[in-house]
């Protein structure tokens, strides 16, 4: 099993659209046997909490589920249970790098992997109030995710 964790400040807006999209692409693929995700946050202000209304309402306009989603924050473990940590935003991305325990784990930025992309970081839309837009790019960062990851490992069903 491939496990992906998305990582962003506070665990309520992108992470979890994030791990809701990047889900549901995987579940279109049938992949789901081998893919899994899940999100968390570097703070932990939000632990319990179900993912913020403009991330909810843009999920349910998709029709993508985020039932049962909750808020928590980086833990330890996380470096044993994941195979890509992948960062938000550039802040993200170095907090995480500041508590890294494994070298065999990829540590990278979801917009790093989309090519020509038009933010290098996901805007933060607890700040921006944006997230039809947050939505655009995590979407782009999602697809481009899951390519690579199919490059990266081979997926075959057992009979
Ligand atoms: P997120 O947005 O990192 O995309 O979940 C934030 C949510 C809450 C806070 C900051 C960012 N906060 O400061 O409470």
């Amino acid at each position: 099993m491939v496990r992906v964790l998305f990582v962003c400040l506070g665990n309520i807006c992108r992470s979890p659209m994030a791990e809701a999209i990047f889900k549901d692409l995987v579940k279109r693929e049938g992949l789901e046997s081998f893919i899994d995700a899940d999100s968390a946050g570097i703070g932990h202000w939000h632990e319990g909490s179900e993912p913020h209304e403009g991330t909810r309402e843009i999920l349910d306009q998709k029709g993508i589920s985020h039932e049962g989603m909750l808020a928590r924050q980086v833990k330890e473990g996380d470096w044993d249970d994941f195979d890509y940590l992948i960062a938000m935003d550039e802040k993200n991305l170095n907090d995480l790098k500041a508590i890294r325990e494994k070298n065999d784990v990829v540590v990278d930025k979801l917009m790093s992997g989309v090519p020509n992309a038009k933010e290098s970081d996901v805007p933060d839309p607890y700040f921006t109030g944006n997230f039809d837009y947050v939505y655009e790019l995590v979407s782009e960062g999602c697809v481009q995710l899951l390519n690579r990851i199919k490059q990266e490992h081979t997926f075959k069903e057992e009979n």
